[in-house]
C-alpha cells in the first residue's frame, strides 16, 4: 500500500485528517505545508469555470489542473475527483483512471457513490488504483441538495452504503452534508477515515473547498468558515494599482530593467 494512504488511515481514532481543494500550483504549494489530502475537485466547475453544477467538467479539465497542482505538492497526499460519466462501467472507470493517475502522478482518485457502482471501486482497488468514496450530497447524481442521514431509515441507508465502499476497498469516504447523528454513527463503525463536508466534527477529518474559505467563491452557506475575505484584499490591490498606473506612481525607474 502507498506509505502515504496508510498514513491517512492510522490517524482515524488518533489525529483529525486535514484536507482542503486545489486546482493549481501556487495554493497547491501552501496547502501542502498544512494539509494531509489536497483534492483536484470536480467543484472546480463551479469555483473556476462558472458553471451551475460539476456536471461539464471532462478527463481533460481534470487531468490539466491534476498536473498543476501536482507541480506545488510535496508531502500530502494527491487525490484526484473522476468527473461525472468517466466512471460508468468497469472498463471505462479503468481506462480513465489508469489516464488520470499516470498524466497527473497523483496518489488516488476520488469517485462518487450512486449506492450500485462499489464493482467499480472495487475493479480500480484490484488494478492498484487507491479509491476515495463519497456519499450524502454527491453532486454529480443529486439534482437537489439535501441534508441526509436526518431519518433513521436515512442513516441506516447511508451506513449501508459506507459499509459496501469499505468492503470494495476504498481507503476512506468523503461524508458532504449528511446529519451529526449519522456521520458520527458512520465514523464509529467503519474502520477508513470519514472526512465530512457540512458533516459536523464526528468525522475523522474534514475537508472544504479552498476558495470558500478563503471568501473568494461569494458561496457560503453555514457548513463554510471564511477564514478571510481574499476578495476584499486582492480588490485593494487591484484598485491600488489601477490609480498608480493612471498616476504615472507605477512603473517608477527602480522597475526599470534598462537605464536609469
Ligand atoms: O469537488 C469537490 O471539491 C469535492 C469536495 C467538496 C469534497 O468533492
Amino acid at each position: 500500500m502507498n506509505k502515504k494512504i496508510k498514513k491517512i488511515i492510522q490517524k482515524k481514532n488518533k489525529s483529525k485528517i486535514i484536507c482542503l481543494t486545489a486546482y493549481s500550483k501556487n495554493i497547491a504549494k501552501i496547502l501542502d505545508k498544512y494539509c494531509d489530502i489536497v483534492l483536484v475537485g470536480d467543484s472546480m466547475a463551479n469555483v473556476l469555470y462558472g458553471s451551475k453544477n460539476t456536471h461539464k467538467i471532462t478527463l481533460q479539465n481534470i487531468i490539466q489542473h491534476g498536473v498543476s497542482v501536482k507541480k506545488g505538492i510535496k508531502k500530502s497526499l494527491l487525490v484526484v475527483d473522476m468527473p461525472k460519466d468517466t466512471y460508468k462501467n468497469k472498463k471505462k472507470a479503468k481506462e480513465n483512471a489508469q489516464l488520470i493517475m499516470k498524466k497527473t502522478g497523483c496518489d488516488a482518485v476520488k469517485i462518487e457513490s450512486n449506492k450500485k457502482n462499489y464493482v467499480i471501486i472495487n475493479e480500480l482497488i484490484n488494478s492498484d488504483i487507491p479509491v476515495m468514496g463519497h456519499i450524502g450530497f454527491t453532486p454529480q447524481f443529486k439534482k437537489k441538495f439535501k441534508i441526509e442521514g436526518g431519518t433513521k431509515y436515512e442513516t441506516k441507508k447511508l451506513l449501508k452504503e459506507a459499509l459496501s465502499i469499505q468492503k470494495a476497498g476504498a481507503f476512506s469516504i468523503v461524508l458532504e452534508c449528511i446529519s451529526p447523528n449519522a456521520s458520527k454513527l458512520i465514523t464509529n463503525k467503519i474502520n477508513i477515515p470519514t472526512i465530512g463536508i457540512g458533516s459536523s466534527s464526528f468525522c475523522d477529518g474534514q475537508i472544504l473547498v479552498t476558495d470558500d474559505m478563503l471568501g473568494l467563491s461569494g458561496f457560503y452557506p453555514k457548513f463554510i468558515k471564511k477564514y478571510v475575505n481574499l476578495k476584499r484584499i486582492i480588490e485593494k490591490a487591484v484598485k491600488k494599482y489601477s490609480k498608480e498606473v493612471k498616476s504615472k506612481v507605477f512603473p517608477r525607474k527602480t522597475n526599470f530593467l534598462y537605464g536609469r
